[in-house]
């Protein structure tokens, strides 16, 4: 039995920092072990140019506990209105790495997300033409369409057709959660990678909804139906260059998680690494979890994996339950808190 592995550091490629005191609490569960995080943009005014990422980076280095490697990978919120001369600044400056595209009021923080899909072409053509990563949450959000199917109806109605107009787009569908999706995914020779977080390949609907409702385990896109779970187990720990490691750590106050209108998001960073690794383990695929967590995302970006690594074993500790935050936004839950997690980073 493998107690004990060491892989090359890995990445998240699906991160919510956030911004002030709950970044800065937030932020040194990630650097610890990860050696870069793409930063989503969804902050409260959103990310959205050049000068808004650049200062959004500063404050990030500046949080970051000291002697930390960690790099902060910036992404561009896109809008009906993006200026892709500004876009094109930004990659070139090296500023964004990616532009993170959100159906109008699909989650989080998206009310200014795209409305008009016209009107961004602009935007991915230049992105075609300069190199650039498309990242996307893939769901519709029209009303009518049922909160379980929103990410099959939108690589049907959306992805495919983006595919076919920008065929030199490279694309990030984030957070895949469907069997649907896994199997798009696969079909596109590469074109569309996918991240995967922790809780889409543990969790089912019945055990969010089941057995009394858990508020902390609502997250956007919604966790799906056992076939999908098993799909999404099976896809990461195929080794598969297409699917990589992204957390979608997403922290939020208690006070927003348990409100008469909850809000979604799971924190996920103080277990993340944790997490993936247990499951590789039950599927028997230990072997593949350095390609899913280290080597696939750099891939899929067009980056280099990192040089040095992280090692693990199997050594039991206890979740927090939650991580306390300066300032008015009191705690975030964490995601498992109180729980025994079996694989410890002993080495980072
Ligand atoms: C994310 C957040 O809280 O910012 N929430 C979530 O449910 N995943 C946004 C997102 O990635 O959809
Ligand atoms: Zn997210």
């Amino acid at each position: 039995m493998t107690t004990r592995i060491t892989i090359k550091r890995p990445d998240d490629w699906h991160l919510h920092l956030r911004d002030n005191d709950m970044m800065r609490a937030a932020l040194p569960y990630t650097a610890r072990v990860f050696g870069r995080a793409i930063c989503m943009p969804n902050l409260l005014p959103p990310v959205r140019t050049t000068a808004d990422g650049k200062a959004y980076r500063e404050r990030i280095l500046a949080a970051l506990p000291k002697g930390s490697k960690f790099k902060p990978l910036i992404t561009c919120y896109l809008t009906d209105d993006t200026d892709p001369d500004d876009v094109e600044r930004g990659f070139r400056d090296g500023v964004f790495t990616a532009v993170k595209m959100y159906p109008a009021n699909a989650t989080t923080n998206s009310a200014a997300g795209v409305t008009d899909y016209k009107k961004i072409e602009r935007v991915l053509a230049r992105m075609e033409k300069l190199g650039m990563r498309f990242l996307i949450h893939c769901e519709e959000v029209a009303s009518g369409v049922d909160v379980f199917d929103r990410e099959a109806v939108f690589i049907e109605q959306r992805l495919i057709p983006m595919t076919k107009r920008f065929p030199g787009l490279k694309i990030v569908h984030e957070h895949l959660s469907s069997k649907i999706g896994v199997d798009y995914v696969r079909s596109t020779g590469g074109q569309v990678g996918a991240s995967i977080t922790p809780y889409h390949m543990e969790l089912t609907r019945t055990d969010w909804i089941g057995g009394g409702l858990r508020p902390y385990m609502f997250v956007m896109p919604v966790i799906k139906t056992e076939v999908d779970r098993l799909a999404l187990r099976e896809a990461a720990t195929s080794g598969d260059a297409c699917f990589f490691l992204g957390t979608d750590s997403a922290p939020h106050p208690v006070s927003r998680k348990l409100a008469q209108v909850g809000i979604p998001g799971i924190f996920a960073a103080p277990v993340a690494i944790e997490s993936y690794v247990k499951i590789f383990e039950e599927e028997g695929k230990l072997d593949k979890l350095e390609a899913f967590a280290s080597l696939n995302g750099p891939k899929h970006y067009g980056l280099h994996p990192n040089a040095d690594t992280i090692t693990l074993e199997k050594k039991p500790w206890v979740a927090p339950v939650a991580m306390k935050v300066e300032g008015p936004e009191e705690i975030a839950l964490c995601h498992k808190g109180g729980e025994t997690i079996e694989w410890q980073v002993v080495d980072c």
